[in-house]
């Protein structure tokens, strides 16, 4: 295999910080029992850590309102601990990529304490002010501008009013936000993914949005105007590539943008001649239906509108989706696994998904996410699938001592760490031997996408390099089904028949997924 890059050869895990492990008895994960978990994760084969923000946050919107992007909130621990966590990250062969927040800060950040507090202030431009709102609204319901008495304007927030945006068009916050990547880069850690990429410079008139002809009544508010003007701009991309070229400016890091478009846009964000960022997340499989064909086509549209060079990935699970064991039921799941880690280039993996975690109903009067408290019942919260981590079937799953900020799975009895260290069938033995499958197969990582067909709702695919050829089946149904096919079995969602030889055909269990070796 050519040299690639730590990125482009592992799996990315994402943690999302106050709920993996809690080492201070608060309820609230932390850094340092992340750093106690560091182990789990070296076994369970991953390259690189992504933490949601660890930094100082009134927590409107659980650190994605940040106060202050050179430090780390008390909640997780201090800014030694952080070093600390990243040699010990490091000294593992592991990588760190932690979140950038760049569109937006939180109300109480020093800087928009000040814009707010003078139509004169020097920082009165960092932000978005207006005169009068026009039709734009926040992605949790609502007007997406907020009158402020003190100086009689409205400012501009795409997310809660406790996260005004920042005027990206100004030249001195950028320079501020690039001195924070810099803080950063400087200390060690080795990327970032960048929060709403896709939305950090708006359109400098202002203007009115469409009205979305098929916006649906029940479903999240923000749908009922199409983003034409506070979305995907085209002076965006130039944002991009300065990013770019600032991470580029240190060895060995790696620019990941949060980016949900249709295919077409989301490509340009790998940038005029790939100047763009590394990897502009795919969330394509996010939202399309678990069948075959719905797969299929995914597969070939996203391999088809690569551009040349660019390096592809995929994700299944964030801290913002539904569970994918919630959504596809409990033996898909391992349907789920088996394809997303034999896609081409980098994986992205949600903690919890190794162990098959679920969506767990909150209760309303323990609701956390302000996306549920803002429009209530429509399936726009997102604590279900940020529960804690569960690590063994103690009470508290290991989580914690203390009482935990969300309730705990009450199938972690079964669905737990400790529980499937000891079962070879389990999920979590599923994704170790995938991931190590992919390193001891690199045409797994990056061999070419081929003969890509649905039948029957089988979903079949071809990976191959100059080395090999790969099948994969992958049983949608829950039937069993005949497929035509040849070669020697490496590895079944089911555990068994590995070294089977198929000469023509071969039964798949329902829902079992095959990896064979042409
Ligand atoms: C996207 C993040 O993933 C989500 O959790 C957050 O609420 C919004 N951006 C606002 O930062």
């Amino acid at each position: 295999m050519q040299e690639l890059a730590w990125w482009q050869r592992g799996v990315i895990y994402e943690i999302y910080p106050r709920s993996f492990q809690d080492s201070s008895a608060d309820g609230i994960g932390d850094l340092a029992g992340i750093r106690q978990r560091l182990d789990y994760l070296v076994d369970l084969g991953v390259a690189a850590l992504w933490l949601s923000p660890i930094y100082p946050s009134p927590m409107a919107d659980f650190g994605y309102d940040i106060a202050d992007y050179c430090d780390i909130d008390p909640i997780f621990g201090t800014l030694h601990e952080f070093d600390f966590m990243l040699e010990e990250v490091h000294r593992r062969g592991l990588k760190m990529i932690l979140d950038f927040v760049p569109n937006h800060t939180s109300d109480q950040h020093p800087w928009f304490l000040e814009s707010r507090s003078s139509r004169d202030n020097p920082k009165r431009d960092w932000y978005l002010w207006r005169d009068q709102p026009n039709n734009w609204l926040s992605n949790f319901g609502g007007s997406g501008w907020e009158h402020d008495p003190t100086t009689g304007q409205y400012y501009y927030h795409a997310f809660l009013k406790q996260q005004p945006d920042l005027n990206w068009r100004n030249p001195a916050v950028r320079a501020a936000m690039f001195d924070i990547l810099r803080f950063w880069l400087d200390r060690g850690v080795d990327g970032f993914r960048v929060d709403v990429m896709w939305l950090m410079i708006k359109d400098d008139e202002f203007r009115d949005n469409p009205l979305n002809p098929s916006y649906t009544p029940g479903t999240p508010s923000i749908n009922r105007v199409l983003p034409l003007y506070n979305a995907n701009r085209p002076e965006v991309h130039e944002l991009v590539a300065a990013m770019r070229t600032l991470i580029d400016s240190y060895p060995d890091r790696v620019l990941i943008g949060e980016i949900y478009l249709p295919i077409q846009q989301l490509m340009e964000y790998y940038g005029e001649a790939l100047t763009g960022a590394n990897l502009p997340f795919n969330f394509q499989l996010l939202q399309c239906a678990w069948s075959a064909e719905a797969i299929a086509q995914v597969l070939s549209d996203y391999d088809a509108a690569l551009p040349a060079g660019a390096w592809p990935n995929w994700v299944l699970g964030n801290h913002d989706q539904p569970r994918i064991a919630s959504r596809v039921g409990p033996m898909q799941a391992a349907v789920a696994a088996m394809l997303l880690l034999t896609l081409p280039g980098t994986i992205t993996l949600y903690y919890g998904e190794e162990i098959g975690m679920t969506n767990v109903p909150i209760a309303p009067e323990n609701v956390q996410d302000p996306a549920e408290r803002n429009e209530p019942g429509i399936g726009a919260g997102r604590d279900p699938e940020r529960t804690p981590m569960q690590w063994d079937a103690t009470p508290l799953a290991a989580f914690t001592t203390g009482r935990p900020w969300l309730p705990i799975a009450p199938d972690h009895t079964n669905a737990n760490v400790a529980a499937q260290y000891r079962e070879p069938n389990s999920m979590l033995a599923l994704h170790r031997d995938l991931i190590r499958l992919r390193n001891v197969h690199p045409t797994l990582i990056d061999g070419k996408m081929q003969s890509i067909a649905a039948h029957n709702n089988v979903l079949r695919y071809q990976r191959v390099d100059a080395n090999a050829t790969l099948l994969i089946l992958l049983n949608l149904s829950h039937e069993q089904v005949k497929v035509d096919a040849g070669g020697v079995i490496l590895k079944s969602t089911h555990g068994d028949r590995k070294g089977e030889n198929i000469t023509h055909s071969t039964f798949l269990r329902p829902a079992e997924g095959l990896i064979l070796k042409m």
